[in-house]
């Protein structure tokens, strides 16, 4: 698109699992939005780092981190080994 930056042909994938319910009052993670790096809840604008879980409004909340690996075009999202407020994986695909 004329005027939007980015270069064609390229392009950068970056992959996070968190938990879906938010900490506040249970509200749903994955029908929000992302801001830079941070996933917004719709209910009330609470929002979490997307690699971390933490938040960063309001401080000292957090949601779960899910480990995942891509394999092939796979991405695997390990369920059961949850993590509060670690780095989840990253990848980047050219
Ligand atoms: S339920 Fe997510 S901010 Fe209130």
């Amino acid at each position: 698109m004329p005027g939007r930056g980015g270069v064609p042909g390229e392009c950068e994938w970056r992959f996070s699992a968190l938990d879906n319910v938010c900490p506040h009052r249970q509200g749903p993670l994955g029908q929000g939005w992302i801001e830079g790096d941070v996933v917004v809840c719709p209910w009330h604008s609470w929002a979490f780092d997307v690699k971390t879980g933490l938040a960063t409004y309001p401080e000292n909340e957090r949601v779960g981190v899910f480990p995942l690996r891509i394999e092939g075009e796979n991405v695997l999202i390990n369920i059961e080994s949850r993590r509060e407020g670690e780095s989840s994986s990253e990848r980047h695909m050219d």
